[in-house]
Parts: structure tokens; sequence; C-alpha cells
């Protein structure tokens, strides 16, 4: 049976090798949600396939585009929707960044519009279908396994939203205990909002991948350097692999029988089922989440 994917950040990066994977297996037809039509365009054609993959337009830092995909989607007249991969990302330096909105930019990016885009697309996935959120190990409190990042610093969703002076480290764990906290949440709610549907719900911790473009946002020598280290770090320390490695990681947990529901709400780190923090495991937090997201993304419909 012919099926369709909807990757974000699908120009580069895990998402990219996510993309590459999924676009291996006959069955699939890759959709490139990219903010950028000519990166978007370049991205779809190198998975080949003639015109079979193909990019739609998605700037996650405006709700509006991402109110906009769902009849983009439909209008492509593709196979059936049968997976979700929330996977594109950015990180800042710091917490001035804003999106068209006015939020924070890597909270507004990283989570609220995925969570919109998600709730949004929910109709349109198949049955058996699948969603996938990319998380990060960061959303734990393990300085020594995150070499050194700091971690979240949880707030009020409100307050997270709010642009403002301070650390983009910070911000961005945030967000990455958000994805967790959403993964989880949305687990525990897709079978009264999808009765009898069968969508899995998963989350990922990728592992460090040095070599992407994530930090794009950081001084030059820190990004010359980085990719350089890159294939140290991926044979030397426990939490790093490559985006190749993981992007297969990713692609099975679409595509692969073993991750179909039940049960709902793997956390995977790399390659294995782990646990999330206490605090992305507390269902009142992320009720929260839930609800001030709602109201933050001005409702869902
Ligand atoms: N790299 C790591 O070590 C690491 C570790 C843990 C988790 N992660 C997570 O892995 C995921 C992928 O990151 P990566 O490392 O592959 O980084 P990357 O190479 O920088 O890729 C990020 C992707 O997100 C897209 N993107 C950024 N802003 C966007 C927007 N406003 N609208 C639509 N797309 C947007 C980028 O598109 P453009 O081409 O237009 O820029 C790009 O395709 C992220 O969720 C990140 O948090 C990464």
């Amino acid at each position: 049976m012919q099926r369709t994917v909807v990757i974000t950040g699908a120009t580069s990066g895990l998402g990219r090798a996510c993309a590459g994977e999924l676009a291996g297996l006959p069955e699939w037809t890759v959709v490139v949600a990219a903010r950028d039509r000519a990166r978007g365009a370049a991205a779809a054609r190198a998975l080949g396939g003639g015109a079979s993959h193909v990019t739609l337009p998605l700037d996650l830092a405006d709700l509006d585009s991402v109110r906009a995909f769902p009849a983009a989607l439909d209008a492509a007249g593709l196979p059936p929707l049968h997976a979700v991969v929330a996977n594109a990302g950015i990180q800042h330096r710091d917490r001035r960044h804003t999106t068209a909105q006015g939020y924070e930019a890597t909270f507004a990016v990283n989570h609220l519009a995925h969570f919109l885009l998600l709730r949004l697309l929910l109709g349109q996935l198949a049955d058996g279908g699948r969603v996938a959120i990319v998380a990060s190990g960061v959303h734990k409190p393990q300085r020594l396994r995150n070499f050194g990042f700091p971690p979240p610093r949880w707030d009020e969703p409100e307050r997270l939203a709010e642009p403002g002076p301070g650390s983009g480290q910070i911000a961005y764990a945030n967000s990455k205990l958000a994805n967790v906290m959403t993964a989880l949440e949305l687990a525990r709610r897709i079978d009264t909002l999808r009765p009898g549907a069968g969508i899995a719900v998963h989350a990922l911790d990728p592992g460090l991948m040095p070599e992407t473009a994530l930090t794009r946002g950081y001084p030059a020598p820190v990004r010359r350097l980085y990719p350089r280290l890159a294939p140290l770090l991926a044979r030397l320390a426990p939490g790093a692999t490559s985006a190749a490695g993981s992007g297969g990681q990713l692609a099975r947990m679409v595509a692969d029988p073993a991750y179909a529901a039940p049960p709902n709400g793997r956390y995977v780190e790399l390659t294995r089922d782990g646990e999330p923090s206490p605090l992305a495991r507390d269902p009142e937090l992320a009720a929260r989440l839930w609800s001030e997201s709602e109201r933050l993304v001005g409702g869902i419909s």
C-alpha cells in the first residue's frame, strides 16, 4: 500500500537522513515540509524517484504558514498520510529571536509550531499511522552525558514563549522538554482524539550529531571546530552518533512494525527505549503545557 510521510526539517541533518531512508522504501512518498522553496525542492529531488517525492511550504516560525499546511497537503493529491515526523529544530545563543507572532523563536519553532501542526494533521492520519517527535537528551539534567549542556529551567508556558534576555541553550533545553511532554501527552490522549485508529506516538533522543547544522547560530570558530570533532566524538562519547545512524532509527520508528501501537509513548534514546526525565513524565505539567499551547497558538481548528 502506498503511503505518505511528512517530515519537517528534511533539508538538512537528521531530517534529511531520515527522508533518505524512507525514500529508499518503495511504498513511501516523502513530503519535505520546508520554509525555503529552493532548499525544499533540492532536498526532494535528491531523494530520487522522479517526481514522487515533493516539497510543500512550511515556515514553523509563522503559525499562519502552519495553518495553511494541511490544505496544501490535501491539494497535493498524494497517497494517504501515514506518518508525521516532527523533526525541525533551531538553537540560538540567546532568547531575543522572535517569530511572526512575536514568540521566543526556539520555544515557538521547536514546540508550539509542531504542536499545532500535529494537532491539525491528526484528522488526516490514516488508521495505524505514526507520529515521531524528535526530542533530545538535553531535556534531562545530566550535564556529563550532555557534554556540559545546561539543563532545562521549566516555567509557565506563557513565560517560555516570551522573548527576552537569557540563555538560548536553556531555551533549547526547555523546548526539547516540551517535545517529550507533548509526545507523552499525545500518546495518553490519542485514543480520545482518534478513537480506534491505533495511531502510534513516540519520541526520539537522536544523541549528539556534531556534523548537522544545528549550531549555525554559534560563533564561527565553534562552527568550524565542531564538525571536525564529529568523527572523534562519535567513536568516543557514549551519547554521540551520526545523522545517518539516527536518521535510520527515526525512519524505523515510522516504518517498522516494531514501533506500531501499543505500546504508545515510547521514548527512544539513540536505538533503545529509555526513561524520560521525571519532569517530562509529570502528567499535570504536561496537561498544563497542552492547554496553554492550545491557547498560545490561537486554538486548534
Ligand atoms: N544535532 C544534534 O546534536 C542534535 C541532538 C539532539 C537533538 N537534535 C534535534 O534533531 C533535530 C534536527 O536537527 P539537526 O541537528 O538535524 O539540525 P539542522 O541540520 O540544523 O536541521 C534543522 C532543520 O530544521 C529546519 N528548520 C529550521 N527552522 C525552520 C522553520 N522556521 N521552518 C521550517 N523548518 C525549519 C531547517 O531548515 P533550513 O534548511 O531551512 O534551515 C533544517 O532542515 C532537531 O529537533 C534538534 O533539536 C539534534
